[in-house]
């Protein structure tokens, strides 16, 4: 944090002399936006960020409410907290709010290709259409791909047999079987967990998100014309960036030298049949760009957020052994020794589910949600927003929203059951957003969720390498992502 304190200085400095220069017209049209703090010229509110762009919006929050404006440089930000309002933004109102806000960190590198951060509606469009019809065909949801988690869960149980209780951090071990399951859907086959290629790719992936999310990622966000030519950690995430298109742009080679178009085998194969079909429509969006961009960030995505996911769950199971030893119970109660869990049992174990739920929210793994774009002009809670104007929904905020749940601040699975102890669902359980951009692989991070979860527990009780007191569960970074500190801990066989 030092660090980027330091470089904030230096800003300063280097800004100040620019406005000297710069013309009355730089200043901010507040016009009708929101109240907020005052910004500088330039600068904005970046001084007062502090590294920590979360905890400074929910401070912000605090004093002006619902609905304010801050600015991230140059670029004015609504930033909307609380169930009832993103939720007019996600679902009541959603097609006014659906393109996608600024992402500095991802456009210099993206700039408007692929699927996630495009604020170009059609390419949107087409390209989210097509994807999930795909992805539905080749699993998402289906029986074929709980048999594929299955395979993939064997692997991992055998891999934690093989630690032999030894002490280390499971992130990368359970990264690899994401890797595998979402590999296996984009590009037809998976990896054994020695596999050098995985690890470095993992490790690239890993290092992009992190770093995007730390003190310099914000920073990055708020300054990109500048930062770009500043050395940092942040340049760290333009390379992350190309090797990982380098190395998708391999994969996609050998599925086009392979390809039957009669017998498309996954994602990337669907998408070649596709794009050759288009090939005389000028229009069309299904390009090598865009199959490149949609494959990696569909991967990308679908790695880090389970990979987060759970290894955040592990740590903080063991930070309550009250409520491991309840699921430990249900788990013995209800699936025995002799199988392993089924989708079908969720409706049997309301307090697992109601804990994997629990972990979703409370992990809080994208706080600030992605960024919106209002699609026209808009009136939100009295104030009318000019088209094209980014808008933050606070997923923290609606997870940890007093109003909807009983213990909003602590980890505590009685959020979701009610007093006969059955599963309760709860309208402010959006961890990976709501409505019509919802995150592509929200049923597969569900079902995967439950699955590792459960057989991970039916198959090991959990060791932590440092007494209770100092399993520290607060995020390591907080900012488009929430991660927990890297931990050690071991795999005890029941
Ligand atoms: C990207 O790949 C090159 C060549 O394989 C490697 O030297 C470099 O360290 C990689 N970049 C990052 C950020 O890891």
């Amino acid at each position: 944090m030092d660090l980027s304190q330091g470089l904030m200085l230096f800003f300063a400095l280097l800004i100040s002399c620019i406005i000297l220069f710069s013309s009355i017209k730089l200043f901010w049209r507040r016009g009708d936006l929101p109240p907020g703090p005052t910004p500088l010229p330039l600068l904005g509110n970046a001084l007062d960020v502090g590294g920590d762009i979360v905890h400074f919006l929910m401070k912000l929050s605090e004093k002006y409410g619902d609905i304010f404006t801050v600015y991230l440089g140059t670029r004015p930000v609504i930033v909307v907290t609380g169930y009832k309002l993103v939720k007019e933004i996600y679902l009541d109102k959603g097609d006014d709010y659906l393109n996608r806000g600024d992402m500095p960190a991802f456009d210099a590198f993206y700039k408007d290709s692929g699927i996630i951060f495009t604020a170009n509606m059609k390419r949107w469009r087409d390209l989210r259409r097509f994807s999930l019809m795909t992805l539905r065909d080749f699993g998402f949801g289906k029986s074929s791909t709980e048999d594929r988690i299955h395979e993939e869960i064997r692997h991992l149980i055998s891999a934690l047999k093989d630690t032999k209780e030894s002490f280390f951090d499971p992130r990368q071990c359970l990264s690899k079987s994401f890797y595998n399951i979402i590999f296996s859907i984009m590009f037809g086959n998976r990896y054994n967990y020695e596999d050098k290629e995985i690890t470095t790719i993992l490790t690239y992936i890993y290092q992009a998100f992190t770093t995007i999310s730390s003190s310099w990622g914000q920073i990055y966000e708020m300054f990109p014309w500048l930062m770009r030519f500043i050395p940092g950690p942040h340049q760290k995430i333009n390379k992350c960036f190309k090797n990982l298109t380098k190395y998708v742009d391999g994969r996609v080679k050998i599925n086009q030298e392979t390809l039957d178009p009669n017998n498309p085998r996954d994602y990337v194969d669907a998408f070649l049949i596709k794009m050759e079909k288009e090939k005389i429509n000028p229009n069309s969006e299904f390009n090598m760009k865009n199959l490149l961009a949609c494959t990696l960030q569909i991967f990308f995505a679908g790695v880090e957020t389970m990979s987060t996911t759970t290894t955040y769950s592990l740590l903080i199971l063991m930070k309550y052994p009250d409520v491991l030893a309840k699921v430990h119970k249900e788990i013995d109660q209800v699936i025995g020794q002799n199988r392993g869990p089924t989708l079908q049992d969720r409706n049997h174990m309301p307090y697992t589910e109601a804990m994997v739920h629990e972990m979703q929210r409370f992990t809080d793994l994208i706080p600030m949600g992605a960024p919106r774009r209002t699609t026209k002009e808009v009136t939100l809670k009295g104030y009318t927003l000019p088209k094209d104007i980014n808008i933050y929904p606070m997923l923290t905020s609606v997870l940890k929203d007093p109003t909807c749940f009983k213990y909003p601040t602590e980890f505590n699975p009685e959020n979701f059951l009610n007093e006969k102890g059955e599963f309760k669902k709860n309208d402010a359980f959006m961890p990976l957003a709501a409505g019509k951009r919802i995150c592509l692989g929200e049923s597969l991070v569900r079902m995967e969720l439950f699955l590792f979860l459960v057989s991970i527990l039916q198959n090991f009780d959990l060791k932590s390498s440092v007494p209770l007191k100092e399993l520290d569960i607060a995020p390591i970074v907080s900012g488009l992502g929430n991660f927990p500190k890297p931990y050690k801990m071991a795999f005890i066989p029941r």
